[in-house]
């Protein structure tokens, strides 16, 4: 089977990153599958106008891509911007996209009701998204649940496209474990880098520290009994533990056997054990930035083959050749 996600290289990769997206990457490359996985970075270009915090996000990404596992020899990794074929059909499906579509997503929506003024790039993102997925012809995106409207709106657009051109585009599938749909930041809502919420995997030790300590908790006193499902800490620990740890935290919960502070150096020691391997290589890989661009071409080069194959179809399709 053919999987295809990618990730905005807009900040540091969190532990929601890894448990909604990256994780399902890993599973999926264990089992043989045929990946796709890229640097968003033309997507990172509606909300970063820094040139070099673009560049570096970038390459960071790469780099924890690498660190966690992802295989070159097994997945193809590339950078958006090197496919330019993604825009051609980005504009052929901007040009079958009803406004209507686009005013509803709620990337655009949140934005506007803050009271941004969102650029066009940001009204055209689900767009850019439909033709990463559609040039590439996945059968499965692995996804965090907050993806599933832009996994819908691309269905949409290939309908759109098969009903007026003739059947040419395959329907993707998003992959969303309930499990992990949504997890939780330092202060209870979705953890992700526009909140200011998130613990980071690749973060020195002590920055690691003062964002799991930082976890925002109700104030029962340490003898108390607490309440797991109101508790963030909770969450996350059972994120990285076992079912038996879970149970037996649950217990200690119960009967007010442990206090939040207990409970944060526990999931502190949890979240290094669980990466320590990974942050180990990603501070090697960092000093090694052509390696990592020599992969990202080599990536680019079968990527762009195949955003090629389907080009030629749809160029006829429409009538542009
Ligand atoms: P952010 O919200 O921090 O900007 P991204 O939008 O770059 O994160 O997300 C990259 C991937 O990680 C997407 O597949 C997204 O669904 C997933 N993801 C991000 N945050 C979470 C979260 N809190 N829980 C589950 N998945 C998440
Ligand atoms: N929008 C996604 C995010 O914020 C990133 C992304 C861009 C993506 N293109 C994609 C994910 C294609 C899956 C498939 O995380």
């Amino acid at each position: 089977m053919r999987i295809l996600s990618g990730i905005q290289p807009s900040g540091n990769l969190h532990l929601g990153n890894y448990f909604g997206a990256i994780a399902q990457f890993l599973a999926r490359q264990e089992s043989g599958d045929e990946l796709f996985i890229f640097v968003a970075n033309w997507h990172a270009l509606t909300t970063t106008h820094n040139p070099e915090e673009l560049k570096k996000n970038s390459f960071e990404i790469t780099v924890a891509y690498l660190a966690l596992g992802l295989d070159p020899n097994k997945t193809v990794l590339y950078r958006q911007s090197d496919v330019p074929e993604i825009l051609e059909l980005a504009w052929i499906l901007a040009c079958l996209a009803p406004m209507g579509l686009l005013e509803r997503a709620v990337s655009f929506k949140d934005k506007t009701i803050k009271g941004l003024d969102p650029n066009v790039g940001l009204f055209n993102y689900p767009i850019l998204q439909a033709a990463d997925i559609l040039a590439l012809q996945p059968d499965i995106v692995p996804v965090g649940k907050d993806q599933k409207q832009h996994l819908e709106i691309t269905r949409d657009l290939a309908e759109k496209f098969n009903r007026t051109f003739g059947e040419t585009l395959k329907l993707p599938s998003p992959e969303i474990p309930e499990s992990v749909a949504t997890v939780p930041g330092t202060n209870g809502e979705k953890m992700s880098k526009s909140y200011g919420n998130t613990i980071d995997l690749f973060v020195d030790d002590s920055v690691l520290k003062k964002q799991v300590m930082g976890i925002i908790t109700d104030s029962t006193a340490k003898g108390e009994p607490l309440d797991c499902a109101k508790c963030n800490v909770y969450a996350l620990f059972k994120l990285l533990s076992t079912e038996e740890e879970v149970r037996d935290l649950a217990k200690k919960y119960h009967h007010g056997k442990v206090g939040y502070g207990d409970v944060k150096k526990l999931l502190l020691k949890k979240i290094l054990n669980k990466f320590e391997d990974a942050r180990k290589k990603f501070a090697e890989l960092v000093k090694n930035p052509t390696e990592v661009e020599k992969i990202l071409e080599a990536g680019a080069k079968k990527a762009r083959a195949e955003a090629q194959k389907t080009l030629t179809v749809i160029r006829k399709k429409v009538g542009l050749k």
